[in-house]
């Protein structure tokens, strides 16, 4: 039976040691494995193929042996590279010299010719890891931008598979992508698939522009490229989804109801936590109404340091504005613009000060690939901005910014969503983002304002929500000020909408379509061969 084998630096999994040297297996961050993972467990004859993660040099054979075997159970190949393989191929030149530079972030790329060196190396392992998993008539679909190389690898030596490519960020213009001295190797690598997929159509038409004017092949309308007498590359749009379904009850999981109450307590948007301390037997009438409206300790502290109780004696006045809660999800990663967001909520705080004590701001970040100096320089900027921020604005029962940075399961970040009366998703540059869809999953037909980046595959889709470029301040701030004053009912159409656009493309139904018009788009004779 012909199979599909995807292929991808990393699994979607990675491994945890338990105490008796068995592993289990935990759900990796980030837009691939979150889209393409629950595709993969849900269809038994699909093999995933990629990078473990671990240092064979740090594991005995026992212990390499158990983690191949657990990852075998869950369908998965995983390849084991050694620190200096990972250190050229992946921090070097994945990391610090693709990945800007896909990004629009070129300042940032680094071109040194040992890390293509070895990017070529590893990319020759992944192909020869898979000849022995290949049988004719299989399908082997490449992820993102670690394997430009592997496409043509593949078709040099199988001339019976269908080979499809996509790439999960974004794909800049010729203009940027020829200062790479290696543009063409990489074009030719990746042309060496039957289908080349794109989260948009202005990736699209960069990637075609590339070809074009740095290879001097035409691409005819349909996006067909003849690459050589043998083989027709096919280029073309698929914009990812989530699996909306999986978000939306995960949402009514008990840990995530948890989670959310936990946040609205915490941030005063329900009695709770935050105010609810018994008063003493001899509490005044006054005591007792400040408790009742929420405030019980203000009254005491208030007469003393009104500047630092601003926030609950606010909530006897007239014009006293909601509690509510801003969340955001990321990798902590500069294309994902922190520092830029943090200051338009630090700005928010400033020209709006009637929000103090009554927006706070739910900030999960994770540390990301660590190995790479721009990501350790970023998580300290971040830390320092966070810090900054909280010890101007604090008060004795609020704080602005709680800010987490570990990376949590599913249903966790479900309650984050859910808690959240806004969420700011500000990529300075992404192919899709997820989390946007993610968010709007999570409330599903329900309020919620969306504040969106402009600068993201997602901002094509998501047009009802408050689009902002997310370089400009003081437009990610007025526009956080119209989310939180957003009605209900404004902002549940608006969702509705937008719900109704995601429920409809799913991750599922992405990854069937690309796979479906890869089938089409394959050698003609392919299907005579598999017979
Ligand atoms: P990217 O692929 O660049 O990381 P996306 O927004 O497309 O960006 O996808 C990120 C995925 O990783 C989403 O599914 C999101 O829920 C998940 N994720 C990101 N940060 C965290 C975190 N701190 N904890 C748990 N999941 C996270
Ligand atoms: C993005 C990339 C993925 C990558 C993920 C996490 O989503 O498109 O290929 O796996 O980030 O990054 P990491 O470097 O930890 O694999």
């Amino acid at each position: 039976m012909p199979r599909l084998i995807i292929v991808s630096n990393r699994l979607p999994m990675s491994l945890d040691a338990q105490e008796d040297g068995s592993y289990s297996l935990k759900q990796n961050v980030g837009g691939l494995a979150t889209a393409i993972g629950p595709y993969h467990r849900s269809h038994h004859d699909c093999l995933w193929v990629g990078w473990s993660g671990e240092d064979p040099a740090e594991h005995t054979e026992e212990e390499i042996e158990a983690m191949r075997s657990t990852y075998e159970e869950n369908r998965c190949v995983p390849l084991f590279l050694s620190a200096e393989q990972v250190s050229g191929f992946y921090a070097g030149f994945s990391n610090n010299t693709l990945w800007p530079l896909l990004h629009d972030f070129s300042h940032e790329a680094v071109f040194d010719p040992n890390t293509w060196e070895t990017y070529s190396q590893v990319n020759q392992l992944f192909a020869d890891a898979l000849a022995p998993l290949i049988h004719k008539g299989d399908t082997v679909w490449v992820q993102d931008y670690h394997l430009m190389l592997l496409p043509n690898m593949l078709r040099q030596r199988f001339s019976d598979i269908s080979i499809g490519w996509f790439l999960h960020v974004p794909f800049p213009s010729p203009e940027i992508f020829r200062s790479l001295p290696q543009s063409r190797d990489i074009l030719r690598g990746v042309l060496g698939a039957d289908l080349l997929g794109f989260h948009t159509v202005d990736f699209v038409e960069n990637f075609k522009s590339c070809v074009q004017q740095l290879l001097d092949i035409e691409v005819d309308e349909a996006g067909r490229v003849a690459v050589d007498e043998s083989h027709t590359a096919t280029i073309d749009a698929f914009p990812i989804g989530i699996d909306y379904n999986l978000y939306r009850r995960t949402t009514s999981s008990s840990l995530a109801r948890a989670m959310r109450r936990g946040i609205e307590e915490q941030s005063g948007k329900r009695p709770g936590r935050r105010y609810n301390t018994s008063l003493s037997a001899e509490s005044s009438a006054a005591e007792e109404a400040a408790r009742k409206s929420g405030s019980w300790w203000s009254h005491h502290v208030h007469e003393e340091l009104p500047e630092l109780t601003l926030a609950q004696s606010a909530l006897f006045g007239k014009d006293s504005k909601p509690n509510k809660v801003v969340v955001s999800v990321d990798r902590l990663d500069y294309t994902k613009g922190l520092p830029e967001r943090l200051r338009a909520f630090e700005r928010l705080l400033e020209k709006y000060p009637e929000w103090t004590g009554h927006v706070t701001y739910y900030l999960l970040a994770t540390p990301s690939r660590g190995d790479v100096e721009t990501y350790r320089r970023l998580k300290q900027q971040v830390d320092q901005l966070v810090g900054k921020i909280n010890g101007r604005f604090s008060m004795l029962a609020w704080t602005p910014i709680h800010y987490i940075t570990r990376s949590l399961p599913i249903k966790p970040v479900c309650g984050i969503y859910a808690a959240g009366d806004v969420a700011l998703v500000t990529p300075l540059r992404d192919g899709m983002n997820l989390v946007a869809k993610e968010y709007l999953a999570c409330h599903d037909g329900r309020e919620g304002a969306l504040v969106l980046s402009d600068m993201c595959g997602a901002a094509k889709e998501l047009t009802e929500a408050f689009i902002v470029n997310p370089y400009d301040i003081e437009m990610t701030c007025e526009a956080l000020h119209d989310a939180l004053e957003i009605s209900p009912e404004e902002s549940t159409r608006r969702n509705r909408a937008m719900q109704a656009r995601i429920k409809a493309r799913t991750a599922g139904t992405w990854c069937a379509g690309f796979l479906d018009a890869l089938l089409q788009v394959s050698d003609p004779g392919l299907d005579d061969k598999r017979l």
